[in-house]
């Protein structure tokens, strides 16, 4: 096994190590995993001993634990990188553990919360090196108050329990965060957390008022400890570059005890591409309370040819008839009618909105396991400025040329609009239309098939170039994607980190993240492909 640094560690010892590693690989790295957990072991407060929570892959339930939460199967396969370790934390004081020894160990950490980040990046490392995964799911207390209409939620809960907690106490409020519930609040809250409030309330983060974050000292810090620079850069920034964050509280929001839903569809034969180009039009400027997606995929028509299918799933913070009119005078041409609308409560809006049968009990949205798995691939992109009918007609014969395309349209507008794209590292604000999610789904497994559809997707994204943002060409935090630049953490990694960090964030903010990084974390021991790097010598 060939075990290369590439990462910058300065002040260490690693000529040793390498020689170690590289010659000695396998029996090394089973006593790095026995020091590893000795240190654990001595670390750990005693009333909340870490026996029982260490899973080396000798143990036989290893593969499960892993497994568990791997919510992209192109990383399911006997090729992808494993850890040595894997930590199921039932304490905050486990995570503790786990820094400290990690950094004397020098080990890579992983942090999993619920296990969709796209690229796998929670238990996955393309670096080489040894690592393990600290699993904090277990971690999933939320404790909501009617009161001051906030909740303290722990970083392993979903979003489903999240909502759900809610909706237990209340039926006026709320969060605005995905819309899948099995997503996990670790990593959604902390790299943004869009869905169907969006255009009412903003991100989960423009709704996040404290936070408790471990740092690389193994500290436990809340906002007022952690400042306003490190508060500012996990909430939206990634949590991943600058600590583990345990909880967040959230302020909850007001929904109507009636909301609206429906989810109508237009094929090319019913002027598809005609409606396209008028919600691009009108998607941002409509109703702060309507949230209105558009979405593509290839069907076959009853001729058996290829044909384009949109789908326009919708959530209105009003009763049916009051969207109606608001769409006959703002969107005809989608043809919405009384009876393409249903009156539910937000929480039976939430199991809509995920594709559950009408009916289902809210108490789907407690279950872990997701509808469905399978490989995939997902990139995102920004549209300023409308698209032509031509221009849609162009995109759908694209689409029909390559395989399982799917294109989401999220429109933005409303109050993505009125905050300043400073105000969170998240900087996809005023002037933009609508945000592009491309996803293709597989069911194949292997390298091979995953390298035909992942060519399709690229192909696709580079097609769509002179629709969308450029110089940077913006790209969604949440929706990670490796295509875009990766950091090797080499000599000159604020310049590699600008590839991907402007389109992130922009630079301004970018830069920002750099500099607090720099502060909490100047070994960079927080760190992936894509994390914050600090800022190089050079740059000082
Ligand atoms: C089916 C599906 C639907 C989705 N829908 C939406 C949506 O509607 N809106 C949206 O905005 N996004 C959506 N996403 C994207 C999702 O928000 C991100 O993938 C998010 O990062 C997942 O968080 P997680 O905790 O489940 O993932 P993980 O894979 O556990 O973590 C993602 C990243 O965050 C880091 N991380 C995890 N936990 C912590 C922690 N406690 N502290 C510090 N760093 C941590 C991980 O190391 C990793 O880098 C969706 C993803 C999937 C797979
Ligand atoms: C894993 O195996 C080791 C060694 O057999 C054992 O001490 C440990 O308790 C096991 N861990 C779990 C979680 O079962
Ligand atoms: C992941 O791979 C393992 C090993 O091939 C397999 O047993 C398991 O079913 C796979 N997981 C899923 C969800 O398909
Ligand atoms: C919720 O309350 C319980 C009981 O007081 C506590 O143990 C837990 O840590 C709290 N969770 C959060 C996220 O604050
Ligand atoms: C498509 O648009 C044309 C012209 O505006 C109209 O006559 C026709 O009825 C529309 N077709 C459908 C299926 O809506
Ligand atoms: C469409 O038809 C082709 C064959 O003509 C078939 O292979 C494919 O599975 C069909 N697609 C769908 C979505 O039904
Ligand atoms: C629907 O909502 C509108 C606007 O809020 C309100 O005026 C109207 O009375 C409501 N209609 C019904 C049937 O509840
Ligand atoms: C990618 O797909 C396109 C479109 O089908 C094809 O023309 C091209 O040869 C493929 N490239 C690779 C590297 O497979």
């Amino acid at each position: 096994m060939a075990i290369t640094y590439s990462f910058n560690f300065k002040s260490y010892i690693f000529p040793l190590l390498l020689v170690l590693l590289s010659t000695h690989s396998s029996a090394t790295s089973t006593s790095i995993t026995d020091r590893f957990t000795q240190c654990l072991n001595n670390r750990a407060d005693p009333s909340f001993p870490l026996n029982g929570q260490l899973y080396t892959p000798d143990n036989s339930s290893f593969p499960s634990v892993l497994q568990a939460y791997i919510r992209n199967l192109r990383f399911n396969e006997s090729t992808t990188p494993k850890p040595i370790l894997i930590i199921t934390a039932l304490h905050p004081s486990h995570i503790q553990a786990a820094v400290v020894c990690a950094k004397t160990h020098r080990l890579l950490m992983k942090t999993r919360s619920g296990g969709h980040d796209y690229e796998g990046l929670s238990y996955v490392t393309n670096s080489n090196q040894p690592f393990f995964v600290v699993d904090i799911f277990n971690l999933r207390s939320i404790n909501v108050s009617i009161e001051d209409e906030t909740a303290w939620v722990q970083a392993g809960a979903t979003l489903g329990e999240v909502y759900y907690r809610i909706a237990e106490k209340s039926n006026s409020l709320a969060f605005p965060a995905g819309v899948c519930p099995t997503v996990g609040v670790g990593g959604h809250f902390s790299g943004g957390g869009y869905g169907n409030l969006m255009r009412k309330y903003g991100l989960s983060v423009d709704n996040i008022v404290d936070a408790q974050l471990i740092d690389v000292n193994g500290k436990l810090l809340n906002r007022k400890s952690m400042g306003e620079d490190l508060f500012w850069a996990i909430t939206g920034g990634g949590g991943v570059s600058f600590g583990v964050v345990v909880a967040y509280k959230i302020k909850l929001v007001r929904v109507p005890t009636t909301v609206t839903v429906f989810n109508v569809q237009r094929t090319s034969e019913q002027n598809l591409s005609t409606i396209a180009h008028r919600w691009i039009q009108v998607a941002d400027k409509l109703d702060n309370d309507l949230f209105l997606r558009m979405t593509f995929n290839v069907i076959n028509n009853t001729n058996g040819e290829k044909t384009i299918r949109g789908l326009f799933p919708t959530l209105y913070l009003g009763n049916s008839t009051a969207l109606v009119t608001l769409l006959n005078k703002d969107f005809p041409e989608l043809g919405v009618e009384i009876s393409d609308c249903i009156e539910m409560s937000w929480i039976e809006s939430v199991l809509f909105y995920t594709n559950f049968p009408i009916g289902t009990p809210t108490t789907a949205l407690l279950s872990r396991t997701p509808q469905r798995l399978n490989p995939f691939k997902i990139k995102s992109d920004y549209v300023k400025k409308t698209i032509s009918k031509q221009g849609f007609e162009s995109i759908f014969e694209k689409m029909k040329e390559l395989e399982n395309q799917m294109l989401a349209f999220n429109p933005y507008g409303g109050r993505m609009s009125e905050i300043s794209e400073f105000a969170k590292p998240f900087p996809h604000r005023s002037g933009n239309i609508a945000k592009i999610q491309y996803e293709v789904n597989w069911d194949e497994l292997g390298v091979e098939a995953a390298n035909r559809y992942l060519n399709f997707t690229r192909v696709m994204y580079d097609y769509m170039t002179p629709f969308v943002s450029k110089n940077p060409r913006e790209a969604f935090l949440n929706y990670r994607d490796l295509d875009i630049g990766v950091n090797s953490h080499g000599k000159n990694a604020y310049v590699e980190g600008m590839v991907y960090g402007h389109k992130y964030f922009k630079e301004t903010n970018y830069k920002r993240l750099t500099m607090v990084k720099t502060r909490v974390d100047p070994s960079n021991f927080f760190r992936n492909e894509q994390s914050i790097p600090t800022l190089s010598s050079s740059w000082k």
